[in-house]
């Protein structure tokens, strides 16, 4: 298969891609990668498919959702936050249909802040909560037998250094076990799911809202 990885330097990315040996795999990035994109401007979304050609796989696992306090949120940071990855994420999709190849797959990253309220995530949980919507939707609208599914990860394993302080008491999901997901998305044949990678205990002993 021929695999499109946007995102394929990051944390995740940098487990996912050598996964996929024996695949014909394409990273990109806004500065990393084979070929850049910058999934905030869909122009650059085009660009790169025209660039790539048609592909039987994209996977997307970039571009955050910003920590933010709710008292000071307004509705046009909340729009700023959702740019990149959530109508980044969806611009894949619904630029891709025209250009993959029949059957292709698109699995995009959502997060756990979906399912579970964190204090300073609202905007990536509207994020992560708007993707997975949109995921059941395409799924059966996309056009020649293509599938789309979303992973879910919690805190991963190797961000545990980075963020553990950040989300105290939260128990990370294993890389192989979160990169199997992945795999499974590419060379299955679900479609509309919501992948849930938070594994058995995710939240350890403490509450879900600190
Ligand atoms: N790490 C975690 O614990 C965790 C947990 C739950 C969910 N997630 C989600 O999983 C995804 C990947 O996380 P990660 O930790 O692997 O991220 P990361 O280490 O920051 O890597 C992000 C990757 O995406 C690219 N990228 C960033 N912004 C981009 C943009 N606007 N357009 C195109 N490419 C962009 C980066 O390359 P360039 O800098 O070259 O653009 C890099 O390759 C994110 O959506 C994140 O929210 C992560």
């Amino acid at each position: 298969m021929k695999i499109l990885v946007v995102g394929g330097a990051g944390t995740i990315g940098r487990r996912l891609v050598p996964a996929l040996r024996g695949h014909e795999v394409i990273t990109a990035g806004r500065t990393s990668g084979d070929v850049h994109v910058d999934l905030a401007e869909p122009s650059t979304i085009e660009a790169m498919y025209q660039q790539v050609g048609a592909v039987d796989a994209v996977v997307s696992i970039a571009a955050h959702g910003a920590l933010d306090s709710f008292h000071t949120l307004t509705t046009d940071a909340l729009h700023e936050n959702m740019r990149a990855k959530f109508y980044g994420q969806v611009a894949l999709v619904l630029i891709g249909q025209h250009h993959c190849a029949d059957q292709a797959s698109f699995t995009l990253t959502s997060g756990v802040f979906a399912d579970h309220a964190w204090p300073g995530v609202t905007g990536g949980g509207v994020i992560s909560g708007a993707l997975h919507s949109f995921v059941l939707s395409a799924a059966v609208e996309l056009p020649r037998g293509m599938r789309i599914n979303v992973v879910s990860p919690t805190m991963v394993g190797d961000s545990m250094a980075a963020f553990s302080s950040v989300f105290p008491g939260m128990r990370p999901v294993p890389m192989a076990e979160l990169v199997d997901h992945y795999l499974a998305c590419v060379a299955g044949s679900d479609t509309g799911r919501i992948i849930r990678a938070y594994g058995e205990e995710a939240f350890g002993t403490t509450s879900r809202v600190r």
